[in-house]
């Protein structure tokens, strides 16, 4: 049993404890701080509720820190927050809230500690423990038995779920989100509820969302997030493209494997080998061009022909429907996806030097990551198949490594670069320029010439020719 006393024997929350008794106020330490206490995990900021105003509170508080805290009012929400070196606190007074039902500006009316408990959203986030130095300093208060929630790994609603999901559209994602970062399960009527309001999602505004599915993706296991928000109908509304991966088809007895759980197979196989948030992405929608490219053919079966290509081009419109950013991170993405067949591909044909090269120019220095996106898509059931392919992936990263040493492909620039082509041939910027340059680098790439400056030269020398140039300096 955790002693709270103990816990917050901290001199912040006497300083809180004793301001509170000054201003003749009851304080209670509630939410996250109080769960994240339970099950010991590390929490970001401490969230205060006082019955009164949660403003008069903070300031009084901020005075008492002195030199060094700063106080941010938000007045129109009847917050603040105190601010000191890494200390956030935030205080609040009790309230009493019933929501508009169009929008999620909710309508504040001052109210007890109950009230406040009761509106919150789940019960292991309903926990208040009191502050106020004295006897009462670390009594827990425990309406909805969050701690047995916590015990049985539970999350679930205090009220009625479809109150609690209608006053705020985003608990069904936060309920999902907690499920997955602390691996609980969701209460079936909790969960009932969220699948009756999926709809509601629509008026929470994408960032908030984008938010939620960031913090789904850095958790250990993220496919449980993703199979909740199909499960709940959460997912075709928010990234339908994924939504419709799910299901088998089957033609002439011949069925293809169900592509939604494959990737979430991959997603989590890459999670247990990396924290690259961006990475993960890559391996949820390494795949997402499968439904779009599906193909019965009488000889082959099923064919997913270019769903790399159509993929990576498909990962800007969905990272923009997402508000994920659109600079490198999505480039990256969008590379990956574009890329992650050709390892496997190198395995199946031959490993030859120049597909290597081209591979290791392709990939840049995303290469590393695109060998582990390869590794976790071998999901195949038949051990002997998968023996095969890690053997043969091994191989491929031995002559990646030959070829490197060896060529010095990786993030290679020609020896011979456009400017000199003009310079050598007293000509301007043009097609031509690019053809000779672009066919230089291949004949490294494809092991004609080293990748070395007088063989890069000299083949210039001799192309120019053909087009019927002459140099114009020997310098
Ligand atoms: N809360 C809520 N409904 C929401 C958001 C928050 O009832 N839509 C309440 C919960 O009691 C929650 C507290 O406000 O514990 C603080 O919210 P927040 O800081 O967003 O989340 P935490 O629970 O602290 O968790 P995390 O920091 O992981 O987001």
């Amino acid at each position: 049993m955790i002693d709270f006393k103990k816990e917050i024997d901290k001199k912040v929350f006497h300083i809180v404890g004793d301001t509170a008794n000054e201003l003749r106020r009851e304080c209670y330490a509630v939410g996250g701080c109080v769960r994240d206490m339970v099950l010991r995990r590390p929490s970001k900021d401490i969230d205060f509720v006082t019955v009164g105003s949660g403003i008069e509170l903070a300031e009084a508080v901020a005075g008492k820190l002195g030199k060094g805290a700063h106080l941010s009012v938000f007045r129109t929400f009847g917050t603040a927050q105190v601010k000191k070196h890494n200390l956030e606190l935030e205080f609040v007074g009790a309230r009493k809230e019933s929501y508009n039902r169009e929008s999620r500006n909710p309508v504040v009316e001052e109210g007890s500690l109950t009230d406040d408990l009761s509106r919150r959203d789940f019960t292991i986030n309903a926990l208040a423990l009191q502050v106020n130095t004295g006897e009462n300093f670390g009594r827990l208060i425990d309406m909805f038995d969050g701690m047995g929630d916590i015990e049985r790994q539970i999350i679930r609603t205090p009220l009625d779920p479809d109150i609690t999901f209608s006053d705020d559209p985003l608990r069904m994602l936060r309920a999902i989100r907690f499920a997955t970062q602390l691996g609980f399960k969701i209460h079936p009527e909790t969960f009932d509820a969220l699948t009756r309001n999926a709809g509601r999602i629509e008026i929470i505004t994408r960032e908030r969302i984008a938010t939620e599915l960031m913090k789904i993706m850095e958790s250990p296991r993220p496919s449980i997030g993703w199979d909740l928000l199909y499960k709940s109908g959460l997912l075709k509304l928010i990234l339908p493209e994924l939504a419709a991966m799910k299901g088998v088809e089957v033609v002439n007895g011949r069925a293809h494997k169900d592509n939604f759980y494959h990737t979430l197979e991959v997603l989590d196989k890459l999670s247990r080998m990396t924290d690259k948030v961006w990475l993960r992405w890559a391996a949820l929608l390494h795949d997402i061009a499968k439904p779009v490219t599906k193909k019965w053919d009488d000889k082959a079966g099923w064919t997913f022909h270019n769903h790399n290509f159509v993929g990576s081009k498909m990962v800007p419109r969905i990272f923009r429907n997402l508000k994920l950013p659109l600079d490198n991170k999505m480039k990256y993405v969008a590379k990956l996806v574009e890329l992650h067949m050709r390892p496997i591909a190198l395995v199946e044909d031959e490993v030859t030097d120049s597909a290597v090269r081209r591979l290791v120019n392709d990939a840049g220095e995303d290469l590393e990551d695109l060998l582990l996106l390869c590794e976790a898509d071998v999901t195949s059931k038949n051990e002997e198949k998968v023996r095969r392919i890690m053997a043969n992936l091994a191989i491929v990263k031995q002559k990646i490594e030959e070829v490197n040493e060896r060529d010095n492909i990786r993030n290679f620039n020609p020896p011979v670069d456009g400017i000199e082509i003009m310079r050598t041939f007293g000509i301007g910027g043009g097609p031509l320029v690019g053809e000779i340059k672009q066919r230089i680098k291949d004949a490294i790439l494809d092991g004609e010439i080293h990748n070395d400056y007088d063989e890069a030269r000299e083949m210039m020398l001799r192309l120019g020719k053909e087009h019927g140039l002459t140099p114009v300096t020997d310098a």
